[in-house]
C-alpha cells in the first residue's frame, strides 16, 4: 500500500476516535453512568489518538507497516469493546411505555449494530422526551397530534407501500410501481424526516452550537447569526409545505442550507440532514395559526445542538472525491 495511502486510513481512523470521544462527552452529559473512563490516561480512545497523532507527525517514510497494522488492530479491539456495551445497553433498556422518554432514541448508540427493518415492518420511534417538555414553544396537543397520529401515518404508509413493492416483485405486476414508489418517497421522507426532527429538539435546547458544529457554521456561513438569518429565511419562504433542512455535502465538503417543498421531492438526494425544521402547518397551526414565522422563531429555543453535533460528527466522515 503506498504511503499516502497509510495516511489516508490514518486520517480516517483519527476521525473516529475523536467523534467516539466526543460521543463519550456527549454520553457523560446525558447519563453520567454510562462513562467508563474518567481517567485520561488509561482511556484507551484516547490512547489511539495520541499514537495515530504521533505516527502521522513524523515523516511519511517512516510509517512502518507494522506500526498502521498494530494501531489498525488496536483500533478493532475498541470496536469490539463498544459493540459489546452498546448491545448490553439494548439488553438493559427494554420498552419504556408509550412516552418512551427514558429510551434512547434509536440512532444515539455510539455503534449501530446492523439490524435490517424488515420490509414493511418500519415502527414508530417513541419520542425521546414527554409530550409537553417542549413547551411554552410546542404544547402537547400538537406534540401528540403531530408524533402519535402524522407521523404513525407517514410510517404506515411506508410499510404498505413496501409490502406492495415487495408483492409486485414477486407476481412480477408492476402496473402500479409508479403510484407505489410515490408512497414510498412521501411515507419514507415523512417518517425519516420526522425521526430527526424529534431529536433535533430538546426541552435543555436553544442558544448557540458548541463543539465542531459551531467551528462549521462559521467557516461556511461567516457566523451564527447569518447562518440563523438565512435558515430561518429559507424556512419561513418553503412555499406551501414543507422543510428547512441544513446539511452536510459530502461531495462540496461543505454546510448547506436547503428547502424541501413537499419533502418527498428532495432536490439534493446526496446529503445527510443534521438540522430539520417541519413547517408543515400540522406542526403549528394549532398554537401559532397562520404565524409561521413566530413558531420558526420560538423553534430556536428547543434545538438539541448536541444531537445536530453528533449527526454531524458522524456525517462528516463520509467524503466523495470534491469535484
Ligand atoms: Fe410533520
Amino acid at each position: 500500500m503506498p504511503i499516502y495511502a497509510h495516511q489516508q486510513y490514518l486520517h480516517s481512523l483519527l476521525s473516529w476516535a475523536k467523534s467516539v470521544k466526543e460521543e463519550e462527552r456527549w454520553r457523560r452529559g446525558a447519563d453520567g453512568s454510562l462513562c467508563h473512563n474518567e481517567d485520561q490516561e488509561s482511556d484507551p480512545v484516547q490512547k489511539l489518538i495520541q499514537y495515530i497523532e504521533q505516527a502521522l507527525k513524523e515523516a511519511p517514510q517512516a510509517l512502518q507497516k507494522t506500526d498502521i497494522e498494530w494501531i489498525h488492530q488496536f483500533a478493532q479491539e475498541i470496536y469490539q469493546e463498544r459493540l459489546g456495551m452498546y448491545q448490553e445497553e439494548i439488553m438493559d433498556d427494554g420498552d419504556h411505555g408509550e412516552n418512551g422518554h427514558k429510551q434512547k432514541a434509536a440512532d444515539q448508540g455510539t455503534v449501530i449494530p446492523l439490524q435490517p427493518v424488515p420490509v414493511g415492518g418500519h415502527r414508530l420511534p417513541p419520542l425521546p422526551y414527554a409530550y409537553d417538555a417542549l413547551e411554552p414553544y410546542i404544547d402537547e396537543q400538537i406534540m401528540r397530534l403531530h408524533h402519535d397520529q402524522h407521523h404513525r401515518s407517514y410510517v404506515e404508509g411506508l410499510n404498505r407501500a413496501e409490502k406492495k413493492m415487495e408483492e409486485a416483485r414477486r407476481s412480477g405486476d408492476f402496473s402500479l410501481i409508479k403510484h407505489w414508489e410515490r408512497e414510498a418517497a412521501f411515507n419514507g421522507a415523512g417518517h425519516y424526516l420526522h425521526t430527526i426532527f424529534w431529536n433535533n429538539m430538546s426541552p435543555d435546547g436553544g442558544g448557540e452550537p458548541r463543539g465542531d458544529i459551531a467551528t462549521q457554521i462559521k467557516q461556511d456561513f461567516s457566523s451564527f447569526s447569518r447562518f440563523k438569518k438565512h435558515f430561518s429565511e429559507a424556512a419561513k419562504n418553503v412555499e406551501g409545505v414543507g422543510w428547512a433542512l441544513l446539511v452536510w455535502s459530502p461531495r462540496s465538503h461543505r454546510l448547506a442550507i436547503l428547502q424541501a417543498e413537499k419533502h418527498q421531492y428532495l432536490s439534493q438526494q446526496d446529503i445527510v440532514p443534521l438540522l430539520v425544521l417541519d413547517v408543515w402547518e400540522h406542526a403549528y397551526y394549532l398554537q401559532y395559526q397562520t404565524d409561521r414565522a413566530k413558531y420558526v422563531d420560538n423553534w430556536w429555543n428547543i434545538v438539541n445542538w448536541d444531537d445536530v453535533n453528533r449527526r454531524f460528527l458522524e456525517a462528516r466522515t463520509l467524503r466523495w472525491a470534491p469535484y
